[in-house]
């Protein structure tokens, strides 16, 4: 895996990835929309170029496509990370607040999908959509991003049957409670109690996803597509 774009970048999750794949020698175009401007890092053995990007931005991503290729050739992974959580119950949600979840997890990940079908070579590559196990069940509370996950889940297996004849793979991943910025609005509080419910009885560190994640993106993964990983520590057993 020579070069990979990552999303949400800056966050809990998508650092992490970012991190753990230059440090085994990629370059990673790292993308978020809290990067101010452009700059590159010497990580490990790789490299991590950040730039500032919102993932909801179609033009955007025409202008990313063309740095990538101009600077770096074709892309071999792009992981689609970058998501907003809004906690608001179905009767409370309104269309600006549906949309603008809709806009980034969704409409990003399409977008991002997209995109990377077009920098990948004819030898392939691989995608990994970064969806919740608030995507495998009714996550009350969170109507629109619980929505926005679900259907992660359709088009990661719509792309996989669309790309395979390509050998570009597309899969999920569905983390359960991750210690991020993300959990951060919750109280000590509600915090033990989600982490009651989980059997091996703790949050995930990021970086225990970005190891599934590097492995999503490895050779060793080569004959998995439009599958679906939870790492949740058990919690939707
Ligand atoms: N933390 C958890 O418990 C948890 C659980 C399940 C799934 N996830 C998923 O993991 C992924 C990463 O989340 P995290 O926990 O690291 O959260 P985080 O809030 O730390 O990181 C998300 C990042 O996405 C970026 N972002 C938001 N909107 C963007 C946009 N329009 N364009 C570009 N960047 C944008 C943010 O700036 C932020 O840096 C998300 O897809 C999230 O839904 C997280």
């Amino acid at each position: 895996m020579k070069t990979a774009i990552v999303t949400g970048a800056a966050g809990g999750i998508g650092a992490a990835i970012a991190t753990l794949l230059a440090s085994s020698g990629a370059t990673v175009i790292a993308l978020d929309r809290s990067f101010t401007g452009v700059s590159e890092q010497a990580t490990g053995a790789g490299q991590v170029l950040s730039a500032s990007f919102d993932v909801t931005d179609e033009a955007g991503w025409a202008g990313i496509c063309d740095m990538t290729a101009r600077r770096f050739g074709p892309i071999d992974a792009l992981v689609n990370n970058a998501a907003i959580f809004n906690p608001v119950p179905f009767l409370d949600e309104s269309v600006a607040g549906f949309q603008a979840v809709t806009d980034v997890n969704q409409l990003g990940t399409f977008l991002g999908m997209r995109a990377a079908a077009t920098l990948m070579p004819t030898r392939g590559g691989s995608i990994v959509n970064v969806c919740s196990t608030g995507g495998l069940r009714g996550f009350s509370g969170a109507f629109a991003y619980s929505t926005s996950k679900w259907a992660i889940r359709g088009m990661t297996k719509v792309a996989a049957r669309e790309l395979a004849h390509r050998n570009i793979r597309v899969n999920a991943v569905h983390p359960g409670l991750v210690d991020t910025p993300m959990l951060g609005e919750n109280t000590a509080e509600s915090l033990a109690g989600m982490t009651a419910s989980v059997p091996l009885n703790r949050l995930a560190s990021p970086k225990e996803v970005a190891h599934l994640i590097a492995f999503l993106v490895s050779p060793g993964s080569e004959y998995i597509t439009g599958s679906e990983f939870t790492i949740d520590g058990g919690q939707t057993i």
